[in-house]
């Protein structure tokens, strides 16, 4: 068995490019932190608050999008790719923010929309002007409906937020047109990726920001640019986002890995180019928004030549179970190990329900729940869906790879589960019609102090969303300092996976029969973290079931709850330094 040991300073993190290990933290510009009081966070407003992060321990931010948009999908329907949307600030404000985060430390990540533009965007309202056959349809899906009087959609495809994925025009003569595609909202007209015109405009979009000195991409809907040659009917009993994606016309097509094989060259052109700044480590990072299953398909985004990272959503979509969660964990290095690539890990974000809520109803296998929680269904009981966040996102930073966090996380927040019907703004909602509530839950604006309009997220004014009051004691204002606080938790995970480079090591599990002296039990999850010379640098033990386990031996690091000397109490992460032999 392998031996307990300090870190090698030999082998530190620095020796492996950033974004194998790096910790990165979603900030969605809405909700993080409002400058100008309009009830709408802003990149000012991103800029005075970056120090939290710093201080927090994290390696890099992602934004979501604050490019010009009618804010339809909250900015994900871009109408200018190369521009700040005025609710948001303008360019300098960009330029500043970028500065402020590389004097922090932090790299700065920029989402790409690369799969469709908002319909406001000037390339479809060209579009729309010059009718069918123009060059200028030719950037879009257009086609011609079916059926005698062509006013049946092209193909059965449904649109993510509900309804079909078409819609007709009126052309300019006042007769009905031609249908467009929008995977998503109905103003979200899909790119045509078999265009080169895309493709250029795209590489372009790449430069202008990198040129600005972002440190990489987030690309959303990774997986969606290429659709099946001649746009078939899909099986529509099969889920969009579910299992073997590849099955499905309009995800995960094969062609779209050359889009991916271009990126990556473009982007490594830029290395170096901020080695004032990070010195060796100055490579641009691309990290992909791949529904896709399963998780050796999903892996082949990672090739060498192509994206650096992917989201890992089959962690995510793990419920709170053992076996399931060393599955999902197993299945996940593996697949990533087996292209070379660092596996990631995310437990919430802008369009899931926060973990600290799913996990505390009472159905914990019901993961992700898109239709939103609202105040007739069942309410989470907080405590518990803290505990087990607070154990899951524990037992996420000890993983080796990248983590990623969504803002708010490391307050413990969770969703707002009350919000009346009459505040929704996920186009969900209306283009459900009314049945899926949407992802507005997880999106409302962050505390920051634990009194005062907006709980500090603006100067004055009532917040875009209603915070739920149980935000005010979460603020960091109450937290900071407080030890056993959910923001000192994350600060102490944070510290410790630098110190002992857990993003680098290798993962061993701890079997029966090992000599770890761990007690078997069901629903007790060990694994060791080693170093490439073989030492055991952490050993760490969640106990996902609801009855305390006794506790296994080593020096406590650090533990996600009360841990007694003992017993390792239900839904408890501990990461442990193994006794010397
Ligand atoms: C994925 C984004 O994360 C989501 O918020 C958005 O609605 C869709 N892509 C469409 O852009």
């Amino acid at each position: 068995m392998p031996t307990p040991s300090e870190p090698d300073p030999e082998e530190s993190m620095s020796n492996q490019p950033w974004w194998r290990h790096a910790v990165i933290y979603q900030v969605y510009p809405r909700s993080w932190a409002d400058a100008d009081g309009d009830g709408i966070g802003d990149l000012p407003g991103i800029t005075s608050r970056l120090e939290h992060l710093a201080d927090l321990g994290v390696d890099a931010l992602w934004l979501s999008p604050f490019y010009v948009s009618p804010q339809n999908d909250a900015g994900y329907d871009v109408a200018d790719f190369r521009d700040v949307d005025p609710l948001f600030g303008t360019l300098d404000d960009f330029d500043a923010l970028v500065e402020r985060a590389h004097g922090l430390g932090l790299r700065v990540i920029v989402d790409v929309v690369p799969n469709h533009s908002s319909s406001e965007h000037p390339w479809f309202q060209a579009a729309l002007a010059a009718g069918p056959g123009s060059a200028e349809r030719a950037r879009y899906v257009f086609r011609p409906g079916q059926g005698p009087d062509r006013s049946e959609p092209p193909n059965n495809w449904i649109s993510n937020f509900g309804g079909s994925a078409w819609t007709r025009v009126t052309e300019a003569d006042g007769t009905p047109g031609e249908w467009y595609l929008h995977l998503f909202d109905v103003t979200q007209p899909d790119f045509d990726w078999t265009n080169p015109e895309v493709r250029e405009e795209l590489h372009s979009v790449l430069r202008f920001w990198l040129d600005r000195g972002v440190d990489g991409f987030r690309i959303d809907v990774a997986h969606g640019l290429i659709k099946a040659d001649g746009l078939p009917d899909a099986d529509l009993l099969l889920d969009t986002v579910g299992s073997h994606t590849r099955l499905l016309p309009m995800w995960d097509q094969p062609e779209v890995h050359d889009v991916y094989r271009s990126w990556r060259t473009l982007v490594e052109g830029y290395a170096g180019s901020l080695a004032d700044l990070w010195g060796q480590d100055d490579d641009r990072m691309l990290c992909g928004e791949a529904w896709v299953e399963p998780a050796h398909a999903l892996a082949q985004y990672v090739r060498p030549d192509e994206l650096h990272q992917t989201f890992n959503f089959s962690f995510l979509l793990t419920p709170w179970d053992a076996p399931a969660l060393r599955d999902a964990i197993g299945r996940s290095l593996e697949s990533a190990a087996d292209v070379g690539a660092p596996q990631t890990w995310v437990l919430s974000n802008h369009d899931v329900v926060r973990h600290a809520t799913r996990l505390g109803r009472s159905d914990a296998t019901r993961v992700v729940d898109t239709e939103g929680i609202g105040p007739d269904d069942e309410q989470p009981d907080a405590e518990l869906g803290l505990r087990r966040a607070r154990a899951a996102t524990t037992l996420m930073l000890a993983l080796p790879g990248s983590a990623y966090l969504y803002q708010g996380e490391e307050l413990g927040l969770p969703d707002a589960t009350e919000l009346p019907t009459d505040v929704l703004q996920d186009p969900t909602w209306e283009l459900s019609g009314h049945e899926r509530r949407g992802r507005d839950g997880c999106r409302v604006p962050v505390p920051w102090e634990s009194t005062g309009p907006s709980l500090g997220f603006g100067p004055e004014g009532e917040p875009w969303l209603p915070q739920p009051s149980a935000y005010a004691d979460l603020a960091p204002a109450r937290q900071r300092g407080v030890e056993g606080s959910t923001l000192e938790l994350y600060r102490t995970l944070l510290r410790l996976r630098r110190e002992l480079d857990l993003g680098t090591r290798s993962l061993a599990w701890i079997e029966d029969g090992d000599d770890h002296g761990v007690e078997h039990v069901d629903g007790l999850l060990s694994f060791a973290l080693v170093a490439s010379g073989g030492d055991v640098v952490a050993t760490v033990h969640t106990n996902v079931s609801s009855v305390p386990v006794p506790r296994p031996p080593g020096e406590l690091l650090v533990s996600s709850g009360e841990v007694a000397d003992d017993h390792l109490p239900a839904d408890t992460t501990v990461w442990l330094r193994p006794h010397p032999a």
